[in-house]
């Protein structure tokens, strides 16, 4: 489906709650799942990614009692396959577009002696799985893959897992979250260490649900005693999530006018990153932080209009923080006065699209000035936009970018294949009109 935005500097005003955070909700069902006992799910966000994950742990033997509320999320009970239930033989998994879920089941499942077989969609099928296989497999766990190491990949599990002291060569939250997972199934202490923090919603979550993580910030590592069967916590409350606020967030920045507040949202320092950054550029934005619920920190964040940003340089460290924004946060520098540069964002070339490339040339065709240094982005500005036709290339994160993009323009910006939204969130028209019309 294609959808056009703009033109219009019609302010957005008013409050949206965003939807419940993509990586906590599937964090939240896969170690409800896991866990001995049943426990109650609220804020679950309702999207394509999730449900993949959902339909997952279903065919792995959780029982899924999830259902739609007022508001748009999911909640309800998951009773969890815990010590006692051996895994099903030779399932077959559709992981749709959702890297989270294929790489946290390759993880989940390393230390149960069964046979999965997991698959997804033509975006997924190209992603690399290597770097989750390879830990897995120092640790005793088999896959048989295609040569290029990509979906399907069979799992054929281990119940006598080794631990290993992983030093990862990427900063990937996915990567050290599978290792972590298989911990648990390993006799002996598993760590993982990373270049630079990536998002840390695993090493939070895993203790509501009774399992010790140890931390050593100095090395960016962490580390699970295995083995440990995790225990229902009771109950996990899943905040908004901070990369589908960033929309909303530029939107307001960019459109004269406008203020908004955005209620709910996770302010997890791993993923506000997009928050740090806009601030140095000068944005007008205020986060008003509500006490801390399940070892997440969270709260409101109130945007305005900001007539005059100011660029700025994103270090490479920073990037694990933000790596989902970038994509948004290249669009607002094309209206900052000065050089913009991203640094080092070569990851962006195996997300749900190649970003990088994507970046480039979509903003090139509004009429930004954008290059690429080597992995490093570089945009100057302020440039004004012009209409255009872009493709999402069936990638979330782009499509909602270029709708923003047609709200700044001077003609219209089509979106060609919009509902790709509908992997992380899916009322993201609905929520922007409503703020166009308050
Ligand atoms: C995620 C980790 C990140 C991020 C993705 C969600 C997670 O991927 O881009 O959207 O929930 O662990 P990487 O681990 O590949 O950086």
């Amino acid at each position: 489906m294609n959808r056009t935005f703009g033109p219009g500097s019609v302010p957005l005003t008013g409050e949206v709650h965003v939807p419940g955070d993509k990586s906590m909700s599937h964090r939240a069902v896969l170690f409800s799942a896991l866990a001995d006992g049943t426990t109650t799910l609220r804020g679950v966000l309702d999207s394509a990614d999730v449900r993949s994950t959902i339909g997952a742990v279903r065919e792995l033997g959780a029982r899924v009692e999830l259902a739609e509320q007022p508001d748009g999320s999911l909640a309800g009970q998951v009773a969890g396959w815990g010590s006692s239930c051996p895994l099903p033989w030779g399932v077959d998994i559709d992981c749709g577009n959702s890297g989270t879920t294929v790489r946290l089941l390759m993880g989940l499942l390393a230390g149960w002696p069964t046979e999965v077989t997991l698959r997804g969609d033509e975006s997924l099928s190209r992603r690399p799985m290597r770097r989750v296989m390879a830990p897995l497999e120092q640790m005793g766990a088999r896959f048989t893959a295609t040569e290029g190491g990509t979906l399907p990949v069979i799992v054929h599990g281990n119940a006598a897992l080794h631990p290993i002291d992983y030093v990862s060569p990427v900063a990937s939250a996915q990567v050290k979250s599978a290792v972590l997972l298989a911990g648990l199934r390993a006799l002996g202490v598993t760590r993982v260490s990373e270049p630079s923090p990536s998002r840390d919603h695993t090493e939070r979550m895993l203790p509501e649900f009774g399992v010790t993580v140890y931390l050593d910030p100095a090395r960016h590592a962490a580390s699970v005693t295995g083995p440990v069967t995790p225990e229902s916590p009771g109950e996990i409350v899943v905040p908004r999530d901070p990369s589908s606020a960033a929309f909303l967030v530029a939107a307001a920045l960019l459109v004269s006018g406008s203020k908004i507040s955005l209620p709910g949202v996770s302010l997890n320092e791993t993923r506000t990153g997009f928050l740090r950054v806009i601030e140095r550029m000068g944005a007008r934005v205020e986060v008003v932080p509500w006490p801390e619920t399940d070892g997440e920190r969270f709260g409101a964040i109130v945007t305005k209009h900001t007539p005059r940003l100011t660029a700025t340089s994103v270090s490479a460290a920073e990037v694990p923080t933000l790596v989902d924004e970038v994509p948004i946060l290249a669009l607002i520098a094309t209206q900052a006065h000065g050089e913009t540069r991203f640094e080092r964002v070569g990851e962006l070339r195996v997300k749900e699209s190649d970003r990088l490339e994507a970046i480039v040339s979509g903003l090139t065709a509004l009429g930004a000035q954008v290059s690429v240094e080597g992995d490093t982005i570089v945009v100057n500005g302020p440039t004004p936009l012009h209409g255009a036709t872009l493709d999402s290339l069936g990638d979330h994160r782009l499509a909602m970018t270029w709708a923003v993009a047609g709200l700044v323009a001077d003609g219209p910006v089509e979106v060609l294949r919009f509902d790709a939204v509908s992997v992380s969130y899916p009322g993201f028209a609905d929520d922007l009109e409503s703020l166009r019309s308050q």
